[in-house]
């Protein structure tokens, strides 16, 4: 298993999400697959890849793909075989880079074996594996709750004459975490998986696990209060029994030698909750995304302050964990950046530089976009269920590997599952081969978290913040990034010569810089602080 040598990696590590069935298809039906994960583990430990986080690979009849869960011990069969897996864990192992999986504890699958034998009766054997009620006298639904489509959150079992919930589609019913039972089969799941060597988990809704046990109505939405990002939906989900869960997955993950790491979904818009789910009394998840990051817009204020804030609210031996993109949000070419290289090279140097850990999503250190799926060719279900969203799919397409016609995606004969992106103007292969792409410059930070602790030894400290420009301190290194389309001329804030360790202006490399910096349009560099520290 990866990573032995050094259990906490994952403190100052580069994990990295692939979208399984959009990395690389092995076996040329349009699918990418775990084989096809294990023939790109060179060019992911080229990234400084630590730990990739597999999107689901469990067996699933895809109406979420692969977020509803079929069977937990298993592999999904368009992605490979359980040998595959185990195959992956052991090469990955060998290029020291961990394996996470995608574990989904909120809900099921309707097709999982549980949700079927539920539906028999009420006196079924899984019947209170899952949330049934009555409906209410006049037939509707037990409560106002609503599922993340914002249809009600509740199906009618024509049956039993009572209503399931189900989060997020009427094929994902939630489980009832208020049954014993169900702790001790995902006891059994996290020991399966930790026993055939993954790393650890992203955990999927992790916040989502509890519901209020009356049921009660959630008030109605406040406009105002939810500009101010304040949830309003305070009964359907994030129950604080969930914080007793992962204590004690926390223990399970602890019991194995090198300690197994859980990375959750807890999305918080409040950074006290955020680091509630760090533990409190005791150690809960490792690492919690940070949705106030992932949504800020890519501007000097918005961001030092969710970044100052987040590191008030964590506890000093928390790890932050930056990402600006996934499978659900968007890339961050396209959020943070409009396509805009100069501005993608700068939220990298972003990403590298603040002290914790940095998730990318694939594709994100080639600067790729996302792509507008026709319609015709849309596959989420969730999406198609929200149709004033952008579909999701947007950011789900293949992996430009290449400018070939397939993008070496597949060696074919199937069709790419989402359709390729503009793959002639972005890929692996020609980014690889130019030495100022978006790519070899990610693979500079990278090197530089090793080599000069980017990102690792302290808080972030500002030393400079107005509309443009962001300037930070982090242990050794002092990042200044111009998030504006203006130049700009900033002070150092000292007269010391600070070496050059990286800039997205290739001008500046291997160059010293005294006090005054110039930047251009959504330039960045970060320099070393000398030896006396000033
Ligand atoms: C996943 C989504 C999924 C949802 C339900 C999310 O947070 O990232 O892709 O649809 O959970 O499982």
């Amino acid at each position: 298993m990866a990573k032995s040598a050094n259990s906490s990696w994952w403190q100052h590590g580069i994990a990295y999400q692939i979208y399984v069935r959009s990395w690389r298809d092995s076996d040329g039906d349009g699918i990418g697959d775990l084989a096809g994960v294990g023939q790109r583990l060179d060019y992911l430990e080229s990234l400084g890849v630590d730990a990739i986080w597999l999107s689901p690979t469990m067996p699933s009849p895809d109406t979420d793909w692969g977020y509803d869960v079929a069977d937990y011990c298993a592999v999904h069969p368009d992605l490979g075989t359980s040998s595959d897996l185990d195959r992956l864990i052991l090469e990955a192992g060998e290029h020291n880079i961990a394996v996470f999986l995608d574990i989904v504890p909120n809900h099921t699958s309707s097709q999982h074996r549980w949700f079927l034998d539920a539906l028999s009766g009420p006196n079924a054997k899984y019947r209170d594996y899952y949330i049934w009620a009555d409906p209410k006298p006049d037939g509707s639904p037990p409560n106002n709750w609503t599922n993340y489509p914002g249809d009600p959150a509740w199906t009618f079992d024509e049956k039993s004459g009572q209503y399931y919930l189900h989060s997020f589609l009427p094929s994902q019913p939630d489980l009832n975490w208020r049954n014993e039972a169900v702790h001790r089969e995902f006891d059994q799941i996290l020991n399966y998986w930790f026993e055939r060597g993954i790393a650890g988990f992203r955990i999927d809704s992790a916040n989502a696990l509890y519901k209020d046990a009356l049921l009660r109505d959630d008030p109605p939405a406040d406009p105002e209060a939810t500009a101010k990002g304040e949830e309003a939906v305070i009964y359907s989900t994030r129950g604080p029994e969930a914080h007793q869960v992962y204590q004690h997955w926390r223990q399970i993950a602890d019991s194995y030698e090198p300690g197994r790491v859980l990375l959750g979904e807890a999305w918080e818009t409040d950074y006290e909750r955020l680091a509630g789910w760090y533990g409190r009394d005791s150690p809960e998840l490792h690492m919690d995304f940070n949705l106030p990051f992932i949504l800020a817009p890519l501007r000097a204020r918005e961001l030092a302050s969710v970044v100052e804030a987040t590191l008030a609210a964590l506890p000093p031996d928390a790890t932050p964990v930056w990402t600006a993109s996934n499978h659900d949000m968007g890339r961050l070419a396209s959020r943070w950046c409009q396509g805009d290289r100069r501005a993608v090279k700068t939220a990298l140097v972003l990403l590298a530089t603040l002290p914790g850990t940095v998730v990318l999503y694939q594709g994100d250190e080639l600067g790729l976009t996302d792509v507008d799926v026709p319609a015709a060719q849309r596959r989420d279900q969730m999406s198609l269920a929200m149709p004033d969203q952008p579909s999701r799919d947007r950011c789900r397409t293949p992996m430009p590997w290449s400018r070939e016609p397939d993008a070496g995606f597949t060696d074919g004969p199937g069709i790419p599952w989402l359709p390729l992106g503009s793959h002639d103007t972005v890929n692996v292969e020609d980014e690889a081969a130019d030495p100022h792409s978006t790519l070899n410059f990610w693979r500079t930070l990278a090197a530089l978290r090793s080599t000069h602790r980017l990102g690792a030894g302290g808080p972030a400290t500002t030393l400079l913040l107005d509309d443009q420009v962001w300037c930070y301190r982090v242990g050794g290194t002092i990042t200044m990034l111009n998030l504006s389309a203006e130049p700009s001329t900033r002070s150092l804030q000292g007269n010391a010569a600070h070496p050059v360790l990286a800039a997205t202006d290739p001008a500046w490399q291997r160059s010293e810089v005294v006090d005054e910096v110039e930047l251009g349009p959504w330039q960045a560099l970060v320099v070393e602080v000398p030896r006396d520290g000033r």
